[in-house]
């Protein structure tokens, strides 16, 4: 019988079934979504972003980009605070307690608003808050996060935003008044238009949005490993996750958690179990016996960078046991080095090949690699 590798974590004296749980957006809007989403098997809870004032949110606010991104103006709650403490947040509560996970709530934006709003989720018996910078700007940041933390006791999570500016050094200024970070919320602003129409897809002023989903996983990575080379504090890595993959990459990069918003809107509620169980078999797969092992794997190595090759000291081998002749290695080839007729192993000519990765990275079966050869400089390949 195969052990079952343990999913679960302790963190800001709270215990997580698994390391996916829900980013704030309409997934979490209401406490029946919340509800949703506990069934749906998240490891946590979170609720959506609240402010002072209930939001008035342009409509249309959700578009679909490629298979699986999304572009929204939501901004935060259409729902008044009123509404949150009187009914949502006790609905969101019950189903916390019930399925025994913990309950952080999101809220935003200014000092005023968040000295306001902490000191009452808290005593509505709130575990965890997550306080926004999405609106704000650089100079209010610390005055924001300073007036959080007189005003409660509970830990609280600053969630960053990529288009406010270096991640790391905001992490470093806001490490005093905080308990950890969750990076990153959506990337923009971003337009795009129906060109059958000219028309925006979303009623914004000139029809931007914010782009989330593996549109922005990259991003996501990349801003998480940052975060997590200048704090010891836990990051919760959010930005395109649909898979069990992409939790291992996220704690592999330093994360803690991750967090799923665009996958859960577009695929259901019943995502957050389905990546805990892809990632449990992943663990399994590769024979580690929790998340811990695999945390930090990548961040530990790179933390300082890696020497940059800038000689050709390798080529593409093919191993010919597993190409499925697709012939897509040679059609990117942009050097020439990879020729095929169709049906054919291809043949790979050294001398033009400049190791630059790319025909490794498209083959879905494996069968290219880079392989040590003679060192040349540029000019020496042989470019045609
Ligand atoms: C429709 C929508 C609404 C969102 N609303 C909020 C919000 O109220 N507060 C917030 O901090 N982030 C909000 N986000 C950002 C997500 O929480 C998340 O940071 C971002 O979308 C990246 O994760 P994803 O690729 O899994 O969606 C929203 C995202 C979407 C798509």
């Amino acid at each position: 019988m195969t052990h079952q590798p343990q999913l679960s974590l302790h963190l800001w004296g709270h215990l997580f079934r698994t390391p996916i749980i829900p980013a704030a957006g309409p997934n979490v809007g209401s406490g029946r979504m919340v509800r949703r989403a506990a069934e749906g098997g998240a490891g946590g809870l979170l609720t959506k972003t609240i402010s002072s004032t209930a939001a008035k949110v342009p409509h249309p606010n959700m578009a679909r980009i490629g298979k699986d991104s999304l572009i929204n103006t939501e901004l935060w709650s259409e729902l008044s605070p009123e509404q949150w403490f009187t009914r949502e947040y006790d609905i969101a509560l019950a189903a916390a307690r019930e399925y025994q996970l913990p309950l952080i709530a999101s809220i935003g934006y200014t000092a005023e608003d968040l000295a306001t709003l902490g000191p009452r989720l808290e005593q509505k018996g709130i575990d965890i808050l997550e306080f926004s910078v999405h609106y704000l700007d650089p100079q209010q940041l610390i005055h924001t996060a300073r007036t959080l933390r007189n005003a409660v006791s509970i830990p609280i999570i600053a969630k960053l935003s990529p288009h406010t500016g270096d991640l790391g050094q905001i992490a470093q200024i806001l490490e005093p008044y905080v308990d950890g970070f969750a990076c990153i919320n959506s990337f923009g602003p971003t337009l795009t238009i129906d060109i059958e129409r000219g028309e925006p897809l979303l009623g914004s002023q000139y029809g931007y949005g914010w782009l989330s989903g593996p549109a922005i996983k990259p991003l996501a990575v990349r801003s998480v490993f940052e975060v997590a080379r200048v704090t010891t504090k836990p990051v919760i890595g959010i930005g395109g996750v649909t898979r069990g993959e992409d939790v291992i990459e996220f704690l592999m990069a330093g994360a803690s958690l991750v967090g799923v918003c665009t996958a859960a809107i577009l695929k259901g509620a019943e995502v957050y179990g389905k990546i805990a169980a892809e990632t449990a078999q992943w663990l399994t797969a590769h024979g580690y016996q929790n998340i811990e092992e695999v945390k930090g794997v990548y961040l530990k190595k790179y933390r300082d960078g890696q020497p940059v090759v800038t000689i050709v000291d390798r080529t593409a081998w093919i191993d010919e046991k597993r190409c499925k002749t697709c012939n897509l290695c040679a059609r990117v080839c942009q050097f020439g080095a990879l020729s095929a007729a169709p049906k054919q192993i291809p043949s790979i000519e050294s001398a033009y090949c400049t190791a630059c990765g790319l025909c490794v990275s498209v083959c879905s079966f494996g069968a290219l690699e880079l392989r040590p050869r003679q060192p040349v400089t540029y000019p020496e390949y042989a470019h045609s």
